[in-house]
């Protein structure tokens, strides 16, 4: 049997010191972070702590999030199939709308199967701990998601980070990896903090070249990109070349959960050996009917990619008309990488006080020295939206000394 000692007083104490400590030293690194509360919907403008203001923090990029379609899915299912799933899948929470969710996925991705999670990090942390292990490799992008990073942890395989996109760096991790065991390459297709898109037939080419597998996550890229928005690996048509395409329905698609889509026998496989779809209560029944609901719009309402994507232009032509320097990204996710964590959150603060919110995104999330602003864009965000943020970007941007 194994004994937990009692705490005694200067145990307690002691805790509450390190916490305290801990709190300190991360206002003291300007690494402290606040919730802030949303009253009401959210849209492209957004009550905020009590302060009308316009949205550039969102991830509803098509601003399906509330849409009528998707409310009167939810409430339809709730009347229908009632609030919980009461179970994990394996159990008894395996309810029709799952699989109907799923059949749509893989119908959308060109797959034969898709499984759901819950969210799009347990389904990052349980497919890569299922399909690694001791013993294999995987090779990780630096930029990577931290849910990639946690999964590639829980694996217990050896990790390779390789420099962002660096393909000679890649191919070294490759090459030095022992020939007979497993390696699993894991990178976004585009990625959530620089908003760039990766050199994905490369790293196929890379992947066959060496015998790997390659994993995706297309959590930004689904609902966004390639035809009905089914994602940067249908874009370049190479569905049949990538058997691991993770992908979220909390962002564009404006409903919560993800997916992974590949073969049948990788349903199986994570449904036998994912423990973050094991041992966890299944969506409910309203999240997979808004969920179905949006992957309808995306093939139905085609207008919102195409106005994204004239206000991404727009913006970005208007930062840099304003002399702003920004880096490669085309897409809805726009980095101002201003360096230091405080200054960045300072100039975020500013433009809050504008009614602008772009929020400031510092390390961890982030390399340390390239703190951001990190502006996502909606197809909803109307001209003047744009108009009025970009006065507020160029003021602020006075306030600083240019
Ligand atoms: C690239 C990437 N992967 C996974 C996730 C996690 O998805 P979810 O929010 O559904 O847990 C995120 C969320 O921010 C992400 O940006």
């Amino acid at each position: 049997m194994r004994c937990i000692p009692p705490c005694n007083k200067s145990d307690l104490d002691m805790s509450a010191d390190f916490i305290e400590a801990e709190l300190e030293e991360l206002k003291r690194q300007g690494l402290y972070r606040r919730l802030r509360r949303v009253e009401g919907e959210q849209g492209p403008t957004l009550n905020l702590d009590g302060q009308e203001v316009l949205n550039f923090s969102s991830n509803n990029y098509l601003g399906l999030a509330n849409h009528p379609a998707l409310r009167a899915a939810g409430k339809e299912a709730i009347e229908r199939y009632g609030c919980g799933s009461g179970a994990s899948r394996l159990i008894s929470g395996n309810m029709t709308l799952h699989e109907k969710l799923e059949a749509k996925i893989a119908a959308l991705k060109g797959t034969e199967a898709a499984l759901v999670f819950n969210s799009g990090y347990q389904a990052n942390i349980g497919v890569l701990s299922a399909l690694a292990g001791e013993g294999d490799v995987i090779l990780s992008d630096a930029l990577n998601h931290a849910s990639i990073i946690d999964g590639c942890r829980l694996s217990r395989a050896t990790v390779v980070v390789y420099p962002h996109c660096d393909l000679g760096v890649l191919e070294d991790g490759l090459k030095n990896a022992p020939a007979r065991i497993r390696k699993l390459i894991v990178t976004e297709t585009l990625f959530s903090m620089d908003g760039d898109e990766v050199p994905l037939a490369e790293i196929v080419n890379l992947a066959e070249r060496y015998g790997a597998m390659v994993m995706v996550d297309e959590a930004h890229a689904t609902g966004v990109f390639g035809p009905n928005g089914a994602g940067v690996v249908a874009k370049l048509g190479l569905g049949n070349r990538v058997p691991v395409q993770m992908g979220t329905l909390g962002k564009a698609l404006g409903a919560f959960g993800a997916y992974v889509a590949g073969s049948r026998e990788l349903r199986e496989l994570l449904i036998n050996r994912s423990r973050s779809f094991i041992f966890t209560t299944s969506l409910p029944p309203a999240v997979m009917a808004m969920a179905i609901a949006a992957i309808d719009l995306v093939y139905k309402e085609p207008q919102r990619r195409l106005a994204l994507w004239h206000n991404c232009r727009a913006l970005r032509d208007g930062l840099k008309k304003l002399g702003f320097s920004l880096g490669e990204s085309q897409s809805q996710i726009q980095p101002l990488v201003i360096g230091d964590a405080q200054k960045c959150m300072d100039f975020s603060e500013r433009l809050l006080q504008k009614g602008v919110f772009a929020q400031g995104i510092r390390p961890p999330t982030v390399p340390p020295g390239t703190s951001r602003l990190r502006i996502t864009l909606m197809a909803t965000h109307t001209h003047e939206h744009l108009h009025r943020a970009l006065k507020a970007f160029e003021e602020v941007q006075a306030g600083f000394g240019g």
